[in-house]
């Protein structure tokens, strides 16, 4: 099994990999006519951005800092959600944005003078609820009932406001392009009376795009359809397809307990910390050589988070030998809703940030030092 030439716990973007998601993104997008932009929540490691901006210069953002981060780092101006925009920093969101997408009338009401006086054009939108999802865990649903993310059919204006060009609806994750179709559906049966007036549709992220069995000629003919039948542009806004199984995060062992004949590999890492969607979400994820299901003549370890939150565990995994003190653990598919939420809880040390490139040579992005932790506090 590969063993990775690293010092510390490691974050490893592979090139390759991510090149080849891009590739795919860039070929649904030039057959279907949708326009993608990048959502920068999921993945923002700008120093990787070079390999993006020669295809997508345009992210979604979600306030004034991820969209400035995508002007000054992929070169276009974003489309902006928020679920409440404040006065204070609503200029710099104007600054870095070409959409605007409000989450309530009332919010509409208080900024779209401010979007029409702004120098550069924006264009005003809303987000509105479908009220359908197949996401079936709640944390993840936009959809739940009583959901503060998007307007129901039921609050929306007789009249749509003429500033408003277009309406955005997100209610998927990691979905395929069938969930998708059932959830235009549900769109088109709530809000199809303000549908002629649009200019544009953003229909979310969510969309997985780059996942080996997605049916991408469908989603193709999915939005030509809907394109055509609306005459509108379509947006779509995933962030995980991007980084979808684009690298690793490399740890090492540091300790092997046994309470009660429960064996645990205490790593140089945390779930809390580094791989939170797995305590959150719950799921548990791929490590490398190692099998979720019972092995016969396996060896079965919990893995353990090196912070001191009791559920900073997750089990269990069966090797095939004993794990070692300073054995490498090699947790598969951690670039996307890792280093986004990543953070110093415990004073734990924050894996090092690497791009594999295609030569193989690795190349060091960052290194976090106790600086880092400290001046959060300063
Ligand atoms: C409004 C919005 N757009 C886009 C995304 C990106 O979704 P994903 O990374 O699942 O593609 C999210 C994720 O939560 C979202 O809330």
């Amino acid at each position: 099994m590969k063993k990775y030439d690293v010092d510390y716990p490691a974050y490893i973007l592979e090139q390759e990999r991510f090149e080849k998601n891009i590739s795919r993104i860039c070929d649904v997008q030039q057959r279907s006519g949708a326009k993608f932009l990048l959502a920068l929540k999921a993945f923002s490691l700008w120093r990787s951005f070079s390999m993006l901006t020669p295809y997508i210069k345009e992210c979604t953002a979600s306030g004034p800092w991820e969209a400035r981060l995508g002007h000054e780092c992929l070169g276009g101006l974003s489309h902006t959600f928020s679920p409440a925009y404040n006065e204070r920093d609503f200029s710099e969101v104007l600054l870095h944005s070409s959409h605007v997408i409000f989450n309530s009338i009332d919010q509409l009401n208080r900024f779209y003078q401010n979007c029409i006086d702004h120098t550069q054009d924006i264009s005003i939108g809303l987000r509105v609820n479908p009220g359908f999802s197949p996401v079936e865990t709640d944390l993840y649903n936009p959809c739940v009932n009583g959901s503060r993310l998007g307007i129901s059919e039921l609050v929306m204006p007789k009249e749509l406001p003429s500033c408003v060009e277009g309406l955005h609806f997100h209610a998927l994750c990691e979905s395929n392009s069938y969930d998708l179709e059932k959830t235009i559906h549900a769109f088109e049966g709530r809000y199809h009376d303000y549908l002629p007036q649009l200019k544009w549709v953003n229909m979310g992220g969510g969309h997985l795009v780059t996942h080996k069995d997605y049916d991408v000629d469908h989603l193709v003919a999915l939005i030509q359809r809907f394109k055509q039948k609306w005459n509108v542009e379509v947006y779509m806004e995933p962030g995980s397809a991007f980084a979808w199984e684009t690298g690793v995060l490399v740890s090492n062992v540091v300790d092997v307990i046994d309470q009660g004949g429960v064996q645990t590999a205490i790593l140089d890492v945390s779930f809390t910390a580094h791989m939170p969607d797995c305590l959150e979400m719950p799921y548990q994820p791929i490590v490398r050589g190692a099998s979720i299901k019972m092995v016969e003549d396996g060896f079965v370890y919990r893995l353990g988070g090196n912070s001191c939150l009791a559920g900073d565990y997750i089990g269990d995994w069966w090797f095939d030998k004993p794990i070692e003190i300073g054995d490498q653990i090699v947790f598969e598919d951690m670039i996307h809703y890792t280093t986004v939420k990543t953070t110093f809880f415990n004073g734990v040390k924050h894996p090092d940030l690497f791009l594999e490139e295609k030569s193989g040579h690795l190349q060091l992005l960052r290194r976090f030092s106790y600086e880092d932790y400290k001046n959060r506090m300063s």
